[in-house]
């Protein structure tokens, strides 16, 4: 069954909780949705987990593309979100082309950051019908790669609260709480009419998000994260195993080869005698 956000709203509604994942390509996009991941999340977190840049912010529209396009073809039943690249949602006309190109290839909502800057953008795609995704809280586009944790201060989780509020109202259908105080994390989620979808935000948002490079142990660990694998050691593992072995002669073996029949190899090594 094909996730909405009406199914998403309704996990909240029954608390259940939401799960969310980052992906960047095919075969892991369609493993995520046959674990029954509910949303397959293309994040510009691509960036630095993926394509080797030192932020956020060098990620490009045409990356996005190129990697929602892998993620798009193995992904049947999940709710597939795809982040706003630096500067990609600056003004309403510019947001609404990019949005738009985002659907024509398969998401089903995008996800901006920022506060309550992004209210006129977000106003304008939903006019448009265009489910989005707002995010509070830590925002690498905005605040780099080097993340504090927010609503430490009382003027910072009311800030927050209301910002949160705000751009619900807006329109927002879902909002991403990063690097959130859990009690701040959790009064959002309690007012607010739409799933909060928590990292490094606590135990009470209705749903939660982690990288997969995280939760398979690529790259270095964080607090926030859960390592359910150590691909980092696995992958080192195999690489190292094959050099070793191809230097060693013992790949490939018999079982990696396909013969040429005998009756036509002896014609081959015929003709080949008298011609080289
Ligand atoms: O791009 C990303 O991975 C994100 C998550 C941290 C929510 O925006």
């Amino acid at each position: 069954m094909k996730k909405d956000i009406g199914f998403l709203l309704s996990k909240k509604q029954r608390h259940e909780p939401i799960t969310v994942l980052t992906c960047y390509d095919y075969p892991t996009a369609r493993l995520q949705d046959k674990a029954g991941i509910d949303i397959v999340f293309v994040g510009d977190s691509v960036g630095t987990n993926v394509l080797g840049y030192k932020s956020e912010a060098e990620v490009t529209m045409a990356d996005m593309l190129h990697h929602l396009k892998a993620v798009r073809r193995g992904v049947t039943d999940a709710y597939l979100l795809v982040d706003m690249p630096y500067a990609a949602d600056r003004h309403v006309k510019q947001a609404l082309a990019n949005a738009n190109l985002f659907l024509s290839h398969g998401a089903d909502g995008v996800k901006l950051e920022g506060g309550v800057e992004k209210v006129p953008i977000i106003n304008a795609l939903t006019e448009q019908g265009i489910e989005t995704c707002a995010h509070i809280g830590h925002t690498p586009q905005i605040h780099g790669t080097k993340a504090i944790t927010h609503g430490k201060t009382v003027a910072k989780a009311k800030a927050l609260i209301e910002t949160a509020s705000t751009l619900a109202d807006a329109g927002a259908k879902l909002i991403v709480l990063e690097k959130i105080t859990e009690e701040v994390s959790q009064l959002i989620t309690r007012t607010a009419p739409i799933p909060t979808i928590g990292i490094g935000a606590g135990r009470f948002c209705d749903g939660q998000v982690l990288v997969i490079n995280d939760i398979l142990g690529i790259g270095p660990p964080f607090k926030h994260a859960k390592r359910y694998q150590d691909y980092n050691h696995l992958t080192f593992e195999a690489i190292s195993r094959y050099k070793r072995e191809v230097e060693l002669g013992s790949f490939p073996t018999d079982a990696n080869v396909t013969h040429i029949p005998s009756d036509k190899l002896a014609r081959v090594q015929k003709w080949f005698k008298s011609n080289f």
